[in-house]
């Protein structure tokens, strides 16, 4: 195959930042989409080789190789059922959907079709991550016992932002919801969960939090402690933890600290602390465009769907306050 031509579908914080990699690792011609026209004419006009399309159908008409679906998550559904139904392979930014039968029927209609359908989990492409989980497969640590993780984001998204991404749950958190199968090869048997909305007390209004904690436990036995929240002033905070029966393994920060010695922070999103695993994931997903072998490390609609069924369950737990009761 040529060099192929790639449709970003949304071209918002994130579309923009998959355009810089996919400039940087070839460039691509690419071809924006965005009903905010503004948007996709500044993504276009920052990659070395970019147009415009109104519309995915202006797109599929004018033809591309492969689509990456960055758009607002409740807009994920139609434009990949639209892009999968003509053939054109796919990798959506999670959630697939934000309903466990869409992502499913989304799944299976790939499936059906054979076309690849890849869901934007990039931190099974962050080595810290993937080191972790390959060194619990091969048995080092025994016995898995606990999981802790950590996401925080430095600053909160734009509320309308968050309106359009669910709940903390469903966006944010869902990552972790993910990692705690990918890291162990278990699969998430219950779950209990909280949350407060302190740092943003407006996301109360729609029906949001900013801090979230939740405790699960894997089919195995062991269990996992969650946090996740909008807001950490030194910076953006991802972190696993995994003790077993010989000891326990970190992924993620850069070096230890003590509260407050840092000045600057060492991360500020999910852009700077992931760029590494966004690009390996982009360019992996490229090598199954030219025709290339699945990456096992990709994330699929089974992972979109596991991860959405944990967060609804957290969602339902934290609203209905049935959290152990107070001594
Ligand atoms: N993997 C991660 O860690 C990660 C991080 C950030 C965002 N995301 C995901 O990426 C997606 C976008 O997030 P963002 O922060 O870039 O949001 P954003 O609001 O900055 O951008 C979303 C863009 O989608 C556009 N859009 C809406 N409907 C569309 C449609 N029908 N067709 C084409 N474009 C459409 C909007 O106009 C906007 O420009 C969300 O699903 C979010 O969950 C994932």
């Amino acid at each position: 195959m040529s060099t192929p031509v790639i449709g970003i579908v949304g071209c918002g914080d994130i579309g923009a930042m998959y355009a810089a990699h996919l400039d940087a690792l070839g460039p691509y011609p690419l071809i924006c989409v965005d009903p905010d026209a503004d948007r996709a004419a500044q993504v276009a006009e920052a990659a070395k080789t970019a147009s415009v399309a109104a519309s995915v159908r202006e797109l599929l008409e004018r033809g591309c190789d492969a689509a990456l679906v960055t758009s607002s998550t409740a807009s994920h559904p139609p434009l990949v059922e639209a892009l999968v139904t003509a053939d054109i392979p796919v990798l959506c930014e999670k959630p697939l959907a934000t309903d466990p039968r869409e992502t499913e029927r989304l799944g299976i209609l790939a499936e059906q079709r054979g076309v690849p359908l890849w869901v934007g989990f990039q931190r099974h492409f962050d080595p810290g991550f993937a080191d972790l989980r390959a060194r619990t497969a091969a048995g080092q640590l025994g016995r898995v016992h606990v999981l802790r993780m950590v996401s925080h984001d430095m600053t909160p998204p734009p509320t309308a932002r968050l309106r359009a991404s669910g709940t903390i749950f469903t966006d944010l958190m869902l990552h972790d919801f993910d990692l705690a199968r990918w890291l162990t090869g278990r699969s998430v048997a219950r779950v209990s969960a909280d949350g407060a909305a302190l740092s943003r007390p407006e996301l109360a209004e729609i029906d949001d939090y900013d801090s979230v904690t939740a405790m699960l436990r894997l089919d195995d036995g062991a269990l996992a402690v969650l946090t996740a929240g909008r807001w950490q002033p030194l910076g953006y905070d991802v972190r696993a933890e995994i003790l077993g029966e010989r000891g326990n393994l970190l992924a993620g920060p850069d070096h230890a600290q003590e509260p407050g010695e840092q000045t600057t922070p060492h991360h500020r999103g999910y852009w700077d602390r992931f760029a590494d695993a966004y690009r390996a994931q982009l360019a992996a997903f490229l090598v199954e465009v030219a025709g290339g072998p699945h990456d096992p490390a990709a994330g699929g609609w089974r992972d979109s769907h596991a991860a959405l069924v944990c967060a609804r369950a957290a969602e339902r737990s934290a609203r209905s306050g049935a959290i152990p009761t107070a001594p």
